[in-house]
C-alpha cells in the first residue's frame, strides 16, 4: 500500500478529489486484504480489513471505487458509513505505509502540479 500524503493538499488547491488507484491494494489485493493490522482494527467495530481500508480513504476525503466480482463483498464495501475509525486506528493504518508508488513518483507534488497544469 502506497500512500501519496503530499499530494492530497495539491490537488485540493485546485478543488480537486484524491482517488485511490487500487482501495483494496489493487487486483489481488493481497496486502491490504490480509493485513492482520487492518483486521485487528475491523474486529473492534464488527468490521472487515477491506471495510477499515475503505473506511480509512474515505474518512480522509479520498474517492474509492473498489471491485469486487462477488455480491456480498459489493453490499459489504458499501457498509462502511456506519462506524469511525478513531485518531489511534488512522495513525496505525498511515504506518503501514509502503512508499511504492511505482514507475512514475506520484509523491512529488511538483510531478503533480506538472501534470495538472498540462492535462488540466
Ligand atoms: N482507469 C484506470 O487506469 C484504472 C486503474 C486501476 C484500477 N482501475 C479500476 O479501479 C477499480 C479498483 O481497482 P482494482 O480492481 O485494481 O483494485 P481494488 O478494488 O483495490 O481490489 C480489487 C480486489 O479486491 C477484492 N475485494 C473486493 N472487495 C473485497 C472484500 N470486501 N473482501 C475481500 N476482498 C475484496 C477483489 O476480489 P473479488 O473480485 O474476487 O471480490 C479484487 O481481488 C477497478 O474497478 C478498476 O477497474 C482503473
Amino acid at each position: 500500500m502506497a500512500q501519496q500524503n503530499d499530494i492530497q493538499p495539491v490537488l485540493a488547491e485546485h478543488d480537486t478529489k484524491m482517488m485511490a488507484w487500487g482501495p483494496l491494494g489493487g487486483q489481488g489485493a493481497e496486502g491490504v486484504i490480509k493485513s492482520p493490522v487492518l483486521a485487528e482494527i475491523g474486529a473492534q467495530y464488527n468490521k472487515s480489513a477491506a471495510q477499515v481500508a475503505l473506511r480509512w480513504l474515505t474518512q480522509r476525503g479520498i474517492v474509492a471505487i473498489p471491485k469486487s466480482t462477488h455480491k456480498e463483498r459489493m453490499e459489504q464495501n458499501f457498509k462502511i458509513f456506519d462506524f469511525r475509525l478513531s485518531g489511534a486506528d488512522m495513525q496505525a493504518i498511515a504506518a503501514l505505509n509502503q512508499q511504492d508508488a511505482g514507475f512514475v513518483n506520484f509523491h512529488d507534488p511538483q510531478f503533480v502540479k506538472y501534470l495538472i497544469e498540462t492535462y488540466g
